[in-house]
């Protein structure tokens, strides 16, 4: 028999900032604010995220990605209310490899652009790890541009034990992170924000070199 899920409350955060948000799991109802997120990030915000150019977010593809059975797929957003509704500025989600695979599951991560740096990323990373961890998910793997410097650096940040493969035919670091180690701590440092160094490439290279994939969509 199947446990009952129980899903975090919303939580309110507040950025480096000083933006006031807040994070709760996502929605069906969430799949046109998805898409409106999509509209409004960078082709370079896309590509890191997707590995792919992706330029639209289809209706059927938003549907999907908010419609989660919050076992083997999660996901948190993190909103800001506007005058009639609210937004979503951020979305971090895991789905697992298949009944064989468990235990392991893909991330993706992805932050609008002007709010980026802010220490967002860090805290949905933070919150879906814990969710996974509590659903009984011991790996995450993810594919990352090796120019993603910003995702390198927050997982360094987050301190667990991370297996790195380079493919170096496509530019993309395969990424294995052991999530039931106990986190290094590590102080944190204010920041200023910083623009990704980004230089974007050819948004098929990697699906050239690996026909059979379709971006990190397909898994997510
Ligand atoms: C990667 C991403 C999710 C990170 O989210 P974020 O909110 O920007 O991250 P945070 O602010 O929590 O942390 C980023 C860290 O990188 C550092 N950083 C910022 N810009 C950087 C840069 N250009 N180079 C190196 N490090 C950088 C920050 O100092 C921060 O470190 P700190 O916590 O020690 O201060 C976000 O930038 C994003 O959406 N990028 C596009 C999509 C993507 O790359 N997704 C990941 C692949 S699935």
């Amino acid at each position: 028999m199947m446990i009952p899920i129980s899903l975090p409350e919303p939580e309110h955060v507040t950025l480096r900032d000083h933006a006031q948000l807040t994070i709760r799991p996502i929605r069906p109802d969430d799949a046109p604010r998805l898409q409106a997120l999509h509209a409004r990030l960078t082709p370079e915000s896309i590509y890191l995220r997707f590995l792919d150019m992706h330029p639209i977010l289809q209706a059927d593809e938003a549907q999907r990605f908010a419609s989660l059975d919050y076992r083997t797929r999660m996901a948190f957003v993190a909103t800001e209310k506007t005058v009639t509704d609210e937004q979503i500025i951020g979305v971090a989600r895991y789905a697992v490899g298949g009944p064989q695979h468990l235990t392991e599951a893909e991330y993706a991560i992805v932050i609008e652009d002007r709010y980026q740096g802010q220490g967002l990323g860090t805290l949905l990373m933070e919150r879906l790890i814990s969710y996974a961890r509590s659903n009984g998910i011991e790996f995450f793997t993810a594919e990352v541009s090796v120019e993603n410097e910003r995702m390198t650096h927050l997982l360094q940040r987050l301190g667990l034990p991370l297996e790195k493969h380079l493919d170096a035919g496509v530019g993309v670091w395969e990424l294995r992170i052991a999530l039931k180690a106990e986190r290094r701590s590590k102080a944190r440092r204010p920041v200023k924000p910083r623009k990704p160094s980004l230089r974007a490439k050819s948004a098929s290279a990697k699906n050239l070199a690996h026909p059979g994939r379709v971006g990190r969509s397909k898994y997510n």
